[in-house]
Parts: structure tokens; C-alpha cells; sequence
């Protein structure tokens, strides 16, 4: 075997996104975004003039596998740099390992808040930059009175405890709150519909993930119930869920979110035919796509300027890094290694992608303990 040149190793990062199981629906379009930001920064001469080599496993969609994994990247396979992650339960189980290894883990997706590693880059929106902004826009349209029906595990529990926080400073009320299990099965929903009809919401909250979302959904369509009258909103249901219920079945509901396909910019444009060149014109980007795409070239902007993959010096740089994306300008935020992002509603067209119904014209700065609230 030849070794290979002083400094002209490729450099070599984990990437963790489950590609089967209940979460695989949205974990796989991660996964490409990551895949596509890396092919780009190679085509481009790589890092300092080294290749960027992602070692990829699939966890499927098992938070235990997450942490296994993670411990296995950070000793075995020798990297410090982890892209990965979209459930909070997982992420709050590679956290540890990230703190004991000290690795970093680049987090791309909405979660809960409430959380603080300095061994995490967080990527995705926390709660002041979708949820506030979410109940503000349904009460004003649709009504006070909430359903809410989470999967059950931490990002839906914590996320509807803001939510009923936020809907008590805006006196609404809960009117009912139901948790399923992530591999819940369709005749479940059908029969919750009839608990929904009985209670006579306004808008039904939806912090279910992955597979079941497509049952919700439809479980809602074939009840009947009308989306401009009494709506599902989300913060995870994306093109990437629509895709899989069908367009006709998501059509009407809303998403906040800091970015849905077709926003009309320059950047945007230019992402997404290169989304759908890579892996076909019939794929759509979504917000979980976006952060995870955007989050390699924070990464490699950071890695060109100090040259070195430990995470003490990368991540210093990383905190000063901000970076024309899709969604429009971005900055991680120094404080708590959050984002700064844009603030987004999303009504589901006939197509499948969203309408921006309502926008905040310029990123937000995250506030993961909702200090200003
Ligand atoms: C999530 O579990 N943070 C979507």
C-alpha cells in the first residue's frame, strides 16, 4: 500500500442519518443534502486542497444505534466531526458521547430548545424561531381552541409544553392532547379523528414524525375535515412527508419552518436544480435538506481558515461563520451555538410545496431557553 502524502489525507467526517425505519422518510433527504454539499466542496478543488470523505452508517432510525455509532466514529474510525441526527431522542443520546469524546455533532434539524452542548452545533430552528410565530398566525386566523397529538418521545412533550405556554399568554386552551407511539399504525389515527371531531378545535397541532405523519394526514382527510376551517400545523411536516401522503392529502395544512422549495431566490434556485439534477427532478428540498446542506459549508468555511479538525480550535471559528444559504443569510450565533434564521409559514399548495404565507424578512436570532418570552 502507498502512503499517501504528507497533508494530502482526505479529511474524514461521520455522517449518521438513518436510511431505514420511522424516521428514514426525512433522515434520507439529510443524508443527500450532506452528500450533495460534500460532492460540491470536492468539485471545487476540496479543503485546503484536500478531498472531504464522508464515513457513513445507518442507524435506523434507533436512538440506541445513534449512540453506538457515534462511539464508534469518534474511536474506532478516528474522526472528530459528526453531521447527523433528527430526532431530539437521538440527539440526546450521541450528546453524551460528543461530551466525552469531545467530538463535535452538527445538528441540522428543528428541535425543543432547552439545551445547551459545547460540543453541538445546532442548525436547525429552536423554538422562539417557528413556534412563536406559528401561534401568533393561527390564533389570528383560524381560532384559540388546540388540539395537540405529538409522537411519543421528547421533542413532541417539551415542544406542546411551549405550545400550551405560548397559547395561555394568547388565551387559548388546550382542548385535548394525545401522544402516539412512532410506529403507530394508521387504524390508531382514524380512531383519534373522532376524539378531534368531538372536541371541536380550531387547528390541531401536530408534533408527529417520520412514518405516522402520512397516516395523521390521511387519517384527517378521510374524516372529512376541512383545512381552511381547522388545519394540522407542524414544524416537521415538510415536502419530504407530503411527497409520501400525497400532495392532494397535505394540501391546505401549514408548516413553519425557516425555508421551503421554490423561495425565488438566486441561492435557492441554484440549490435546487442541483438537488434535483443529483437525485431526480421529481425530488423536493425541504427545511431538514437545507440546514443539513448549509452546515458543511459553515464547516468547511470554518476548517479552510484554522486547517485542523479539533473541535477546540474549529469551533471557536465556526461561532464567527455565517453563510449566504437557500433560506438567506445565516450566522451561527456565537452565545449558544444556535443559528440565526429566518422565521417561515408554510401553507401546502395542490402540488406539494408550500406558499410563504407569512415571512420575517430577516434571520432571527435563536433563543433556546426562550429568555425573551
Ligand atoms: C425532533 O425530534 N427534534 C424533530
Amino acid at each position: 500500500m502507498t502512503r499517501e502524502r504528507e497533508g494530502h489525507e482526505p479529511w474524514r467526517v461521520g455522517v449518521l442519518f438513518s436510511r431505514t425505519g420511522v424516521t428514514a422518510v426525512i433522515e434520507e433527504t439529510q443524508l443527500r443534502g450532506t452528500l450533495l454539499a460534500i460532492e460540491e466542496i470536492n468539485a471545487g478543488g476540496g479543503i485546503n486542497g484536500r478531498e472531504l470523505v464522508p464515513i457513513i452508517y445507518d442507524p435506523a432510525s434507533d436512538e440506541r444505534n445513534f449512540a453506538r455509532l457515534a462511539d464508534h466514529l469518534l474511536t474506532d474510525d478516528g474522526v472528530t466531526m459528526i453531521f447527523g441526527c433528527y430526532t431530539s431522542s437521538s440527539r440526546k443520546a450521541v450528546l453524551p458521547i460528543v461530551e466525552r469524546r469531545n467530538g463535535l455533532l452538527w445538528y441540522p434539524t428543528l428541535y425543543e430548545g432547552f439545551e445547551y452542548s459545547p460540543n453541538i452545533i445546532y442548525t436547525g430552528a429552536a423554538p422562539n424561531q417557528n413556534s412563536v410565530e406559528l401561534a401568533d398566525f393561527l390564533v389570528g386566523r383560524y381560532g384559540p381552541r388546540f388540539y395537540l397529538i405529538g409522537s411519543d418521545y421528547i421533542y413532541p412533550r417539551e415542544s406542546n409544553r411551549i405550545m400550551r405556554e405560548l397559547l395561555r399568554q394568547r388565551r387559548g386552551t388546550v382542548v385535548g392532547e394525545h401522544y402516539l407511539d412512532l410506529h403507530a399504525r394508521p387504524s390508531e389515527f382514524r380512531l383519534l379523528m373522532r376524539e378531534v371531531r368531538r372536541s371541536a378545535p380550531d387547528v390541531i397541532f401536530s408534533t408527529v414524525v417520520g412514518q405516522a405523519t402520512v397516516y395523521l394526514y390521511q387519517a384527517y382527510a378521510e374524516a372529512g375535515f376541512d383545512t381552511r376551517v381547522m388545519p394540522i400545523a407542524s414544524l416537521t411536516t415538510s415536502e419530504a412527508e407530503n411527497a409520501l401522503m400525497g400532495a392532494d392529502v397535505a394540501s391546505g395544512h401549514i408548516t413553519a419552518a425557516p425555508y421551503f422549495e421554490g423561495l425565488g431566490n438566486p441561492n435557492d434556485t441554484s440549490f435546487t436544480a442541483r438537488y434535483h439534477r443529483r437525485f431526480g427532478q421529481d425530488q423536493h428540498t425541504n427545511f431538514c435538506v437545507e440546514a443539513a446542506y448549509f452546515q458543511i459549508h459553515v464547516f468547511a468555511a470554518a476548517l479552510a481558515e484554522v486547517n485542523s479538525m479539533d473541535p477546540d480550535v474549529l469551533r471557536p471559528v465556526v461561532l464567527t461563520t455565517d453563510f449566504e444559504a437557500p433560506q438567506g443569510h445565516i450566522a451561527i450565533d456565537r452565545e449558544s451555538g444556535h443559528t440565526n434564521l429566518w422565521t417561515r409559514i408554510g401553507r401546502a399548495r395542490a402540488d406539494g410545496r408550500f406558499e410563504v404565507v407569512r415571512e420575517s424578512g430577516r434571520p432571527v436570532r435563536p433563543d433556546p431557553y426562550l429568555v425573551a418570552h
